[in-house]
């Protein structure tokens, strides 16, 4: 049973009482890395510091940062020897962010995706079809592990080759899909050149979609064209990864299992509480993780706390969609970029000018990344080898980079809009 009915719907100051004594321990265990144990030093805060939740605005927050700057291991609570997990958030420009996780850590998460999927009705008699990037993104194995512990028939179908992910639905009788907003159109697209409805010939039920911004619209369209229901997730690598927050059968906001993080929402510019109910960034703790323990982390995600409780009588708070980023990344195709990795790529190459622009575009159903750049002025414009030569180059690092391909289009110089002051660089131009 992953209905924990208990933990699910505790009255909130029990819940509250819970989560105090958790970030007590957080913060006890947290303090044993070099990080928090310098920094919780330096400001002579403890455990004891904290004796009510309200307390926690006494804590430093964290930023991704700061988990760049104790690369590798700065982070780490435990010996090296009792972590047994890695994974590493995509978008960061310099040292990777990377989170790791011991053996009741991998538990723990397997049990809140678990109940995450009993909570939109998944159950062990389902086919699970996992349409994601495993490796070191978290939504391969973070959903893989909740599935297997629910008991469903989990595929690893991984991200990408649609006809044979549309193979893998139909021969196996998937119910379950999860996989990002932006995919899941492509997949309609492709049943529909090979000419089948999938509202008749499949036994889709379910389709979970999250790990990127999507509006209402998108959630209803993709209900109607696959005759499913849709649930958003939400969750980020330093938070575990999916199974963070999730929506219920109800489908108004995604509860956040409090019991494991501890959410706060502040005004990005002054870092102050925003109102109740008012749209801020979310910052996060972890409250059950020992291996990395993270205290006020800035998300970066903008978002707000609903109001009143859902009938599902779960008691745990409910967020509204991600309205967007206090910083400039953006998400295509699942992976999370700064324009400032682009950049970083593009000032490396001798040959190319400091002017860019990233354009974000659908097409053919699929969502592309296309970046426009202005050869250096010594470069011959008429020399198509080298001009070759040099989108292949620029192709390839900015795939290392981001892990997408981008379209690279190489433009004569001062074609593109000047950097002074605030130059335009990433236009927005995908489907809604
Ligand atoms: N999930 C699943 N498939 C995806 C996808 C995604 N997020 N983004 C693109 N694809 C599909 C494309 O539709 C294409 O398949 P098709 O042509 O058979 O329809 C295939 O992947 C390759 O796409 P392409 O655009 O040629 O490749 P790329 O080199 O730019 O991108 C990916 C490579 C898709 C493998 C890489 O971006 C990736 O691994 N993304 C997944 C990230 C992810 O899962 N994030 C969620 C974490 S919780
Ligand atoms: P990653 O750490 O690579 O898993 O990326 C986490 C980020 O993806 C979050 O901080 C959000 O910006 C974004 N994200 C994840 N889930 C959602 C969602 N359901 N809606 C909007 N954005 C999301
Ligand atoms: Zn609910």
């Amino acid at each position: 049973m992953y209905w924990e009915r208990e933990i699910e719907t505790l009255p909130r100051p029990k819940l509250e009482a819970l989560q105090l004594a958790r970030l007590q321990q957080t913060i006890r265990l947290a303090s044993r890395s070099t990080y928090y144990g310098t920094l919780y030093r330096r400001l002579n805060l403890t455990a004891d510091s904290v004796t009510a939740l309200t307390d926690i605005d006494k804590l430093p927050f964290t930023t991704k940062q700061d988990l760049r700057d104790s690369f590798p291991y700065g982070m780490l609570s435990i010996g090296k020897s009792e972590v047994i997990r890695l994974h590493s958030s995509s978008g960061t420009t310099g040292n990777p962010t990377a989170v790791f996780h011991n053996q009741h850590d991998i538990e723990s998460w397997a049990n809140l995706m678990a109940r995450s999927l009993y909570s939109v009705g998944v159950r062990s008699s389902d086919v699970f079809q996992n349409i994601c990037g495993y490796g070191l993104f978290t939504g391969g194995l973070g959903f893989q592990y909740g599935a297997e512990r629910l008991g469903c028939l989990t595929i690893p179908a991984g991200a990408g080759n649609s006809q044979r992910q549309i193979k893998l639905i139909r021969d196996y009788g998937t119910n379950v899909v999860h996989a990002i907003p932006s995919y899941v159109h492509r997949l309609a697209e492709v049943m529909e050149q090979e000419g089948f409805d999938p509202r008749q010939s499949t036994e889709l039920r379910t389709f979970i979609i999250g790990a990127e911004p999507h509006s209402e619209e998108q959630r209803l369209r993709i209900e109607a064209v696959f005759g499913v229901k849709a649930f958003n997730s939400f969750g980020l690598s330093e938070m575990n990864g999916p199974g963070v927050a999730f929506e219920c059968t109800k489908q108004n906001g995604l509860h956040v299992w409090e019991d494991a993080f501890f959410v706060e929402i502040i005004d990005p510019s002054t870092l102050e509480p925003v109102a109740d109910g008012e749209i801020g960034e979310l910052v996060m703790t972890t409250l059950d993780r020992q291996a990395m323990p993270l205290l006020r982390f800035r998300t970066g995600d903008l978002t707000r706390i609903l109001p009143g409780s859902c009938p599902c009588g779960r008691t745990h708070i409910r967020l509204d969609r991600i309205t967007g980023r206090s910083d400039d990344m953006f998400i295509v195709k699942g992976c999370n970029i700064f324009p400032m990795q682009i950049e970083g790529v593009l000032m490396r190459i001798p040959d190319l000018g400091s002017n860019y622009l990233i354009t974000l575009e659908t097409i053919d159903g699929v969502d592309e990344l296309i970046v426009e750049a202005e050869i250096a002025r010594n470069v011959d414009g008429t020399d198509s080898q080298r001009l070759a030569w040099l989108t292949a180059l620029l192709t390839r690092q900015i795939r290392d980079e981001t892990l997408v391909t981008p379209i690279v289009k190489l433009l004569p110089p001062d074609t593109l809009p000047q950097s002074e002051g605030k130059a335009v660089r990433v236009r927005e131009l995908r489907r809604p």
